[in-house]
């Protein structure tokens, strides 16, 4: 069977890379991919959301499914355009994407679901939104809000968490007044700001039974010790130690579950990765918002563990038999991903930049280098075309091990202003192997 890739980051490097290695696998397409998904598969030079040309191309290449990496082309109804058009899907509907792509669509979900989630305050005028905050400030300081997130999409930037009263006036009048991620802003929430640890539970549904994958640990802040600005993730360990099997069950039935219910009762099923970002506080877990598809990088050290076949997996689902599936096999070892990125990155960064050593860190046991923000140029060499560039990824005996291997890599590859966080997985190193969470098996619903 042919599968078509939609995206071009380090998730679905490692996506067609598994599919690639499918018994039923033939041809693997990427569109528009990176330097590295043309080595595994096979590029395709369109937009993730050209989607009348991408229908074209998936009949005239007899795609037999379509596997949708990113969230943009699934808020702008991917899935929808290719059901309709007859292919197979791996990915939610528009209306059920949002979930991720709006976040009063999200809180209307977890209210009607009985979800936990942080109390919060709609507003669509800055003016009011400050008015009703010095208010509570003057009566009740220590309960101001101190989150501020905007209603839309806004590529990771649409929620900043703040300490003071000041600062939340500042973060109003940069996403309701100056407009700063367009849009996006024209309703806004303020959040409680939630205290405990923060961890993401991953599970692919098809609506009918849901499967969890091993929880996988991003560290989003772009320097060691989580200092410095907000990221998309500079690196991932699979599997987390800060949920064990008896949270798992937990977030399963007090989250997933009546997620997925909630969404088939508002005509809005779920089929796809439903992935739930929460704080588990003192009395419990609460979610902070929901994605709706793979993390990235959390997609790769969880894809380096499957055993089982991925194709397989996502098939079930777009078919909507995942229920009876048997369950999936994980090498038990542990695995860590690391993020070579650009200098500058979260801020602005130049590309084009030659990238050595790639072929020396590939021969080193157990490590896969997964492909982000890479093309080659037009003398056919890889060089650097994103802020993040590299997902470096390795096996290990235990996740000290597999640190050591991922960061053994990482000093084989070179380009200019290359850096990476040096601490990815630190946090759980202490942590012996026979302690790690084993994942369940599908909950049928
Ligand atoms: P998001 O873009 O929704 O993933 O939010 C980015 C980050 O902001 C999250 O990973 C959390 O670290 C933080 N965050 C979001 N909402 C809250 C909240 N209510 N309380 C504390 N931290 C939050
Ligand atoms: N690594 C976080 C995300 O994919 O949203």
């Amino acid at each position: 069977m042919n599968v078509l890739v939609l995206g071009n980051g380090g998730r679905e490097h490692a996506l067609a890379w598994k599919l690639k290695q499918s018994p039923r696998a033939g041809r693997v397409f990427v569109a528009p991919g990176n330097a590295g998904t043309a080595i595994d598969a096979e590029n395709v030079p369109l937009a993730a959301t050209d989607f009348p040309a991408l229908i074209k191309f998936a009949r005239d290449q007899d795609v037999g499914l379509v596997v949708i990496g990113p969230e943009v082309p699934l808020c702008q109804g991917a899935a929808d355009a290719f059901r309709k058009a007859g292919l197979l899907v791996f990915g939610p509907s528009q209306e059920a994407a949002q979930l991720e792509g709006s976040k009063s669509f999200c809180k209307k979900i977890l209210r009607l679901g009985n979800v936990d989630t942080a109390r919060h305050w709609w507003f669509t005028s800055a003016e009011q939104a400050i008015e009703d905050l010095r208010l509570l400030h003057a009566d009740k300081p220590n309960e101001v809000p101190l989150v501020v997130k905007a209603d839309g999409l806004a590529a990771g930037k649409g929620v900043i968490v703040c300490d003071d009263l000041a600062e939340v006036e500042r973060a109003i009048t940069a996403i309701a007044i100056d407009r700063e991620l367009g849009d996006a802003g024209d309703s806004f929430l303020l959040e409680e700001k939630l205290v405990g640890v923060e961890a993401s539970v991953l599970a692919i549904t098809d609506g009918k039974a849901i499967l969890p994958l091993p929880p996988a640990q991003d560290h989003k802040a772009a320097y060691d010790n989580d200092l410095g600005p907000n990221t998309g993730g500079m690196g991932a360990y699979c599997p987390s130690v800060d949920i064990d099997p008896s949270m798992l069950d937990r977030i399963v039935a007090e989250v997933l579950v009546p997620t997925v219910h909630t969404l088939k009762r508002q005509n809005a099923p779920f089929s796809g990765v439903l992935y739930a970002g929460l704080m588990l506080c003192a009395k419990g877990p609460k979610v902070i918002e929901f994605n709706v598809r793979f993390g990235d990088p959390e997609c790769q050290p969880v894809l380096m563990r499957l055993q089982s076949d991925l194709l397989e997996i996502l098939l079930a689902t777009a078919e909507g038999r995942l229920g009876q599936l048997d369950p999936p096999t994980w090498d038990p070892r542990p695995a860590v991903c690391v993020v070579m990125a650009s200098e500058g990155y979260p801020g602005p960064y130049k590309t084009g930049h030659v990238i050595s050593g790639l072929e020396a860190a590939a021969q080193l046991p157990d490590v896969k280098v997964f492909h982000a923000g890479t093309q080659r140029d037009a003398e056919g060499r890889v060089v650097t075309n994103g802020g993040r560039v590299l997902g470096v990824t390795a096996l290990g005996d235990n996740i000290a091990q597999a640190k050591q291997r991922a960061y053994e890599a990482v000093r084989c590859i070179r380009w200019t202003g290359a850096w990476c966080r040096k601490d990815i997985a630190d946090k759980a190193i202490a942590v012996p192997a026979a302690d790690l969470p084993v994942p369940l098996n599908a909950i049928t619903l």
